[in-house]
């Protein structure tokens, strides 16, 4: 793994653990950071820049070059997209262009980046990183871990290792897709009170309850901040905890999968 740079007089420079790069990639912005791989913190500070638009494979593996250009990193980066990703080509593409359906992904990233690249759903990432270092490490038996945002994603483990892509934002609640009903999204653009929201997330999380029966949900997104808002208003079987990374999780996870290379 190469080294990147990072902000002189920072502790984990002057005491650097293993580190990776992670990219994670959403519909409105794109973000890089540099990662230690053992503590599963950002080394510095983020860089984020606008997903371009249409967020076209070209367009975006251009942007995800220039980040990584930005930290001046040679060595392997993972990244994240909200698709699905089965062998590297992406088989859905929510809130970017539907022109990455069927593509693959690492040729299309990798193009302006001069290391190897793995990619993975953005959920995923994420849930890797609160398995790994968040409200999920050392949880035993079976986590699922949610994100709401402009859509919902959810990350399954089993003993610790991830079932990848599992779309659990999609199914259905009384003839509604799951993450039309209850993404964060949903409650900015309906500006609904948190009670009101939170009875969308609870008749969600019902619903999924019926099929799976996890030893823990994490809930992440930017509304995991806010948790103490809505999550105590919600019945639910499962135990619940927020995540503990934010808006980090993605970038973490990223970097931990390109470290790893599982080949999700
Ligand atoms: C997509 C998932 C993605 C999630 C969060 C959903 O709409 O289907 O692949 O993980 O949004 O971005």
């Amino acid at each position: 793994m190469a080294a990147g740079s990072a902000d002189p007089g920072d502790a984990a420079t002057r005491n650097p653990g293993r580190r990776g790069l992670g990219v994670d990639i959403g519909g409105s912005g794109i973000k890089g950071g540099l990662v230690d791989l053992d503590a599963g913190v950002l080394i510095g500070e983020r860089h984020r820049i606008d997903t371009p638009q249409p967020a076209t494979p070209r367009a975006v593996g251009e942007v995800a070059g220039r980040i990584v250009e930005h930290f001046g990193w040679t060595g392997e980066v993972g990244l994240t997209l909200p698709a699905v990703i089965v062998g590297g080509v992406a088989r859905t593409a929510a809130n970017i262009d539907p022109a990455w359906i069927g593509t693959q992904t690492r040729e299309a990233l990798g193009r302006c980046i001069p290391g190897p690249v793995e990619v993975l759903n953005d959920a995923d990432a994420a849930g890797l990183a609160e398995v790994r270092f968040g409200a999920a490490r050392d949880v035993a038996g079976v986590v699922l871990v949610l994100t709401f945002g402009t859509g919902i994603g959810s990350a399954l483990f089993v003993g610790g290792r991830l079932v990848p892509n599992t779309e659990l934002g999609h199914i259905d609640v009384g003839g509604e897709d799951g993450e039309t009903l209850a993404a964060a999204s949903v409650r900015e653009r309906l500006e609904l009170s948190w009670p009101q929201w939170a009875a969308r997330v609870e008749q969600y999380l019902q619903r999924l309850e019926r099929f799976l029966w996890p030893d823990l949900i994490v809930v992440g997104g930017g509304v995991s901040k806010r948790a103490d808002k809505w999550l105590p208003l919600i019945s639910h079987r499962t135990p619940i905890v927020p995540a503990q990374l934010q808006n980090a999780a993605g970038i973490v996870g990223a970097a931990l999968a390109a470290a790893e290379d599982r080949g999700y």
